[in-house]
């Protein structure tokens, strides 16, 4: 009976700390770059995108997970193709929400590939 309840606390000890480690989530750079190729740099503010999209961090990570530099890795190893998070995340999300009258981010090259980058 008496060990029950040691596990018990022991348990609840361990869900304490596990929403602890939640709370302090690694939220990754507050910048990311894509290097100019082609097309001119483009700034993503990570961030940002977050705080909009109320910490929803599967409207991008269930194409490629938390780990800097990784489009860059799995385009390389052809399990991206360029410009797939491009047209299935960015503008696509900017597209739907434009449509549903929300606030959203740029569609034209230009806003997103700046010039002289
Ligand atoms: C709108 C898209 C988007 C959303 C939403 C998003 N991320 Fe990211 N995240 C990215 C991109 C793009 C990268 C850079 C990947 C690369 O370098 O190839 C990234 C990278 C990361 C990294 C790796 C370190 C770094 O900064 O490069 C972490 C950690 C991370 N994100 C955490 C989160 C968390 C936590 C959330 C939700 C609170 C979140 N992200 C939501 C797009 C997003
Ligand atoms: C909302 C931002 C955004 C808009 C708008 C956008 N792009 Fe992109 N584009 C990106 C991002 C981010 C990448 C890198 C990730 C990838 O390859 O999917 C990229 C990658 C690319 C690439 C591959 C890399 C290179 O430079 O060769 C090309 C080509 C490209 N975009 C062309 C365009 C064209 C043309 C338009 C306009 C019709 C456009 N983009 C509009 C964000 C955007
Ligand atoms: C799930 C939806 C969603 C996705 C995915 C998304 N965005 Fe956005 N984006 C937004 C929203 C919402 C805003 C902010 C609109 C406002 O409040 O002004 C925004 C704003 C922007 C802006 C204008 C503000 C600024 O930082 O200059 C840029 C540029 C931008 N996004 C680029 C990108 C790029 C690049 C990607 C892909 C790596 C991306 N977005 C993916 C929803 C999204």
């Amino acid at each position: 009976m008496k060990k029950n309840i040691v596990f018990v606390i022991i348990l609840l000890v361990g869900i304490g700390l596990g929403a602890g480690v939640n709370a302090q989530q690694d939220k990754g750079s507050e910048i990311v770059i894509f290097e100019k190729d082609r097309m001119p740099q483009v700034t993503f503010d990570h961030h940002m995108h977050q705080e909009k999209l109320d910490n929803e961090c599967s409207a991008c990570h269930d194409l490629f997970p938390m780990q800097a530099g990784i489009i860059k890795e799995m385009i390389a190893e052809e399990k991206l193709k360029k410009q797939q998070v491009m047209n299935e995340k960015c503008v696509k999300c900017h597209k739907d929400r434009k449509k549903e009258g929300l606030a959203a981010g740029p569609t034209s090259c230009t806003a997103c590939h700046v010039r002289g980058k």
